[in-house]
């Protein structure tokens, strides 16, 4: 994979690897204590009670010999914290003070970066504006009252970030001017309106107002915490909307961002699941809780973006929605989305009248466990309420209520899965599988092409748990030129065609094609490539990091080798025998002078490798 068509120019991606410390990088999340060369500690990505998680600082690689995750700093923050690639660059960035210069496909560098960061800059300070005008004796003291009687404590209220706009047409537009910033950046910003040109007002100074006004703050940050936009409510029933949130931006977009989810991600990880819910509040009310694996969207429906933004975190997902009408069509399109996400989704009805805010300050956090432990899937709850009223109704009348959902299903790549979910829709329904299939053919499994099986497979895998099997000669070879201990004239040697285990092959090939200028390979060029492959990255860093374990190279690779030509020679030889046999049936007697020829040079060179 080319990082040029990521858009980062590959010196900038050498400069902050050359500057960043993986094991830096990792502390920050995992505690490690040196062993030997490297460092140890509990693995992040599973549960473990004593430590097979190793970092080497000397490759800058870590490895989990659990699971089998692996991969370098920006591998590892891209799994820890569910940031994609540029993301993960741009914090490294940030960490080792490279200032980050992006490419555009024709090649010309745009400082947009630095947009961002002024974009950014402004957030920043429209948010601890919005928080000291909440915490100003006088002006915060009506919203502190509301967020009071509206049960959110002073701490819950500090660690969301909470503020308060001013009920004036131009205080935070003042703010930012006085902090210098440019006219065009502030209307850029979303949070200063642009007044239309008015031939009667010309001449008059202010040119914008206040996007929010007399409203709730709430801050909406990215995924790595920094504030983007805001959602502000307001106080009274007279002020419409009642929540207004900050426009579309380069930056911001409410389809891909999700209220809280930077603040929960890491316990939703950990727990492996999150609750979804409608509202801000919500999200607030659910965290003071102690149930601190909970997002919303933004006042809009789930999209496709929030639901891989999900999965990367967690494999289980609860709907805290409301259980009325609106809410089971909103189920419906829910479901839609997540099929074939690998993520099982689970619905938690919520008692009519109520939403997840008012529902954990009335009752509490134990009827909550209670309503997530019996929580039915999507499937069922969506089939139950399809059904509702359809008592008595013919079969013909019960399957066309469920058409919708059919439909859905319809879609499922997984023929496992496929049949599970036939199971419960004819179980639900009582009738027979065969009525269903009948009339939804797709229903039943069909072979599958390539690309469907591709979609299938979720797409954060867990790498195999242990190394291809078989073949420990072709193994340890690899792990010979991993270690970066063979000499050129080694290297020469290597043929990816003796390799018979394909990820073996896979990487020799990869390594020979990154050779250096004096012959040896770069193995540092070489395993960045490598670690951005799903199949031989896992096998890379597993064997990056495992301990060389001969006392003496050079007799071991030539051994190893030795092995493999000759395996590889036998192989060949049973070919060319066989068709030997096929050339005398067929009295093709060219072929037959041909290919005992053949034969007999093999064998030949068989004898010499075995007395090596
Ligand atoms: P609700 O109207 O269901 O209210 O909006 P709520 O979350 O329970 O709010 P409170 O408890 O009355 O304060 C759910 C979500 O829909 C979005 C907001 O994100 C809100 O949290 N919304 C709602 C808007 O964007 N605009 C609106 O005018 C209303
Ligand atoms: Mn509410």
């Amino acid at each position: 994979m080319s990082f040029v068509g990521k858009g980062i120019p590959p010196e900038t991606l050498q400069q902050i690897r050359d500057r960043i410390d993986i094991v830096d990088v990792i502390s920050r999340h995992v505690t490690l204590s040196k062993t030997g060369q490297n460092f140890k500690g509990l693995c992040p990505f599973h549960s473990e009670k004593s430590p097979s998680f190793s970092v080497s600082p000397s490759r800058q690689m870590f490895h989990c010999f659990g699971c089998a995750v692996g991969g370098d700093a920006i591998t590892f923050l891209m799994k820890q914290e569910g940031l994609d690639f540029m993301e993960a660059v741009q914090e490294l960035a940030q960490l080792s003070g490279v200032t980050l210069t992006i490419v555009d496909r024709g090649g010309h560098r745009d400082h947009s970066g630095s947009a961002r960061e002024r974009y950014q800059y402004i957030h920043t300070i429209a948010a601890e504006w919005f928080q000291q005008n909440l915490s100003d004796g006088k002006i915060g003291q009506s919203t502190r009252d509301y967020l009071e009687h509206r049960g959110m404590s002073l701490d819950i209220v500090k660690q969301f970030g909470l503020g308060y706009a001013t009920p004036g047409w131009n205080g935070l537009l003042n703010v930012l001017e006085k902090a210098g910033v440019k006219r065009e950046e502030i209307f850029q910003s979303g949070l200063i309106i642009k007044k239309e040109e008015s031939p009667l007002r010309s001449g008059q100074k202010s040119q914008g107002y206040d996007r929010f006004r007399d409203r709730v703050m709430f801050p909406i940050a990215n995924n790595r915490g920094q504030v983007i936009a805001f959602g502000g409510r307001g106080m009274t029933d007279d002020q419409t909307p009642k929540y207004l949130n900050s426009p579309e931006t380069p930056w911001f977009s409410k389809g891909r961002t999700l209220f809280g989810f930077d603040k929960t991600r890491a316990v939703a990880s950990r727990l492996d699941r999150l609750i979804l819910v409608e509202g801000y509040f919500d999200v607030l009310a659910l965290y003071q809780a102690g149930i601190e694996y909970v997002a919303a969207p933004l006042g809009t429906a789930l999209t496709q973006d929030h639901v891989d933004a999900i999965r990367r975190i967690v494999k289980t997902v609860f709907l805290f929605f409301d259980g009325d009408a609106a809410g089971v069509a909103a189920a419906l399109r829910t479901l839609d989305l997540f099929v074939n996400t690998g993520i099982s989704v689970k619905v938690m009805p919520l008692p009519s009248g109520d939403d997840p805010d008012t529902f954990i300050r009335s009752q509490g956090v134990e009827p909550f466990a209670q309503l997530e432990g019996s929580a039915p899937t999507l499937l069922h709850f969506a089939i139950q309420a399809s059904l509702k009223g359809q008592k008595g109704a013919s079969i013909e009348e019960r399957v066309r209520s469920v058409d919708d959902i059919l439909r859905i299903l319809q879609k499922t790549n997984n023929p496992i899965e496929k049949m599970e979910q036939i199971q419960v829709v004819s179980e639900q329904l009582g009738i027979q599988q065969q009525v269903l299939i009948d009339r939804y053919p797709t229903l039943r499994d069909k072979p599958k092409r390539s690309f469907e099986k591709r979609l299938e497979s979720p797409p954060v895998q867990p790498g195999p748990k242990t190394l291809p099997k078989g073949s420990p000669e072709e193994r340890d070879l690899v792990l010979l030129v991993l270690h970066g201990v063979l000499s050129e004239k080694h290297i020469e040697l290597l043929q990816s065609e003796m390799f018979s285990v394909p990820p073996y092959r896979q990487i020799i090939e990869l390594a020979l094609q990154h050779r250096r200028a004096d012959g040896g390979i770069d193995v540092e060029a070489f395993s960045i490539e490598a670690l951005n492959n799903e199949v031989i990255g896992p096998i890379v860093t597993r064997l990056t990091l495992a301990e060389l374990h001969c006392d003496d190279n050079t007799s071991h690779f030539e051994q190893c080798l030795a092995t493999l030509e000759r395996k590889h020679l036998q192989t060949s030889l049973i070919q060319l025998i066989a068709e030997l046999r096929l050339a005398e049936q067929e009295h093709r007697a060219e072929d037959i002078e041909r290919l005992i020829k053949e034969i007999e040079g093999l064998r030949g060179k068989k004898a010499t490798l075995t007395m090596m």
